[in-house]
């Protein structure tokens, strides 16, 4: 081959090269130790003399050439190698970030721990007592005898055969007063958390719901004393000032017994579907406990006494976070619950 057509394919495989270590094997085959102009170079001592230092210098200024070329080549590759790099490695500070999806606290176990914390706050230890309840405990040991008219209220679910109606689940969380006054000695103040049963189901009620009673067992205590703590957590709860409210009730563990009402947090009295326009919520019942239910807990009833409450966890957590069917707090939708990741 002719030195002037090496070079033109010389000149046109380093333009093909794409990548540095493809020019550097194009390099090779031109300008190695096996390259072409290096064979050349090597069959000059066979030409005769004359010709020699014309064809050796038009070798010279063809690697010149090609060094150069392949020189530039070299540069040129190396910067679109570095701006791929860059490219690639680029970092887009506007996209938005990978979401994290994290665990919360379920809106009714939140409301738990806002109530626990008011009590605890205000003296009061938190014990639980078992879901599945003796009718003792459940019933008889609260003033509610076998066929008192109250045990139809509660729409029970009884445990084992039928007509068996020794066990039951739980219908409230009064129960937990009993056992504490039976195991602690008073001065006592509890409150008890936990899950409770009815045989009900619509748009305001489920099966099991949760309930938290007060038991605050004292020289003296009375009335006073159970409308100042209670009018204090309603306010601590919906942290907003809202008018309280006794209404005369009979429950039958407590005597004199009372619901209460506190002023709707919605309307702040004005009337509107929360409160069904009549400006109040009923949010518990209350009393000062029986001295029947003392004694029958072996408690003094001429030395002690005390007052007691119990409400709805659920429904507190509906008028608070503003829910109006309560069995989305026991849907499972995500969508839903993690609305209340907040507190
Ligand atoms: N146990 C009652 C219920 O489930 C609520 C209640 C009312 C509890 C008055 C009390 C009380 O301790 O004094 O409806």
């Amino acid at each position: 081959m002719t030195i002037p057509n090496i070079e033109r394919a010389a000149l046109a495989d380093i333009n093909n090269a794409d990548t540095q270590s493809n020019l550097q094997l194009v390099r090779a085959k031109y300008l190695g130790r096996k390259g072409s102009l290096t064979q050349l170079r090597r069959g000059l001592k066979s030409l005769p003399v004359a010709a020699r230092a014309a064809q050796g210098r038009e070798i010279n200024v063809c690697a010149s050439n090609l060094s150069e070329a392949i020189e530039s080549r070299m540069a040129a590759l190396e910067q679109s190698a570095l701006d791929e790099n860059l490219s690639r490695e680029a970092l887009d500070v506007s996209l938005p970030g990978r979401h994290q999806s994290h665990g919360g606290l379920h809106p009714l176990t939140q409301v738990l721990h806002r109530i626990e914390d008011i009590f605890v706050g205000a003296g009061f230890d938190v014990v639980e007592g078992p879901e599945i309840e003796t009718d003792y405990y459940n019933f008889t040991a609260l003033n509610i005898p076998p066929d008192h008219p109250a045990r139809a209220m509660h729409d029970t679910f009884y445990l084992g055969d039928d007509g068996n109606t020794e066990f039951v689940l739980r219908t409230h969380t009064s129960p937990a007063q009993v056992r504490t006054m039976e195991a602690r000695e008073p001065p006592l103040r509890i409150i008890s958390p936990g899950r409770v049963y009815r045989r009900d189901s619509d748009i305001t009620h489920s099966p099991m719901f949760h309930q938290v009673e007060g038991l605050a067992i004292d020289r003296d205590l009375g009335l006073a004393h159970l409308k100042g703590v209670i009018s204090d957590f309603l306010n601590r709860f919906f942290e907003m000032p809202l008018a309280v409210r006794f209404r005369p009730s009979y429950f039958p563990f407590t005597e004199p017994s009372a619901e209460v009402d506190v002023q709707c947090v919605h309307c702040k009295g004005a009337g509107c579907r929360s409160c069904k326009y009549t400006g109040w919520l009923e949010v518990m019942g209350c009393g000062v406990v029986n001295p029947r239910v003392l004694h029958m807990s072996g408690i003094d009833s001429e030395a002690w006494s005390g007052y007691a409450f119990g409400f709805g966890v659920d429904r507190l957590a509906m008028l608070y976070f503003g829910v109006a069917d309560l069995r989305q707090f026991y849907a499972g939708d995500l969508d839903f619950l993690t609305q209340f990741d907040r507190l």
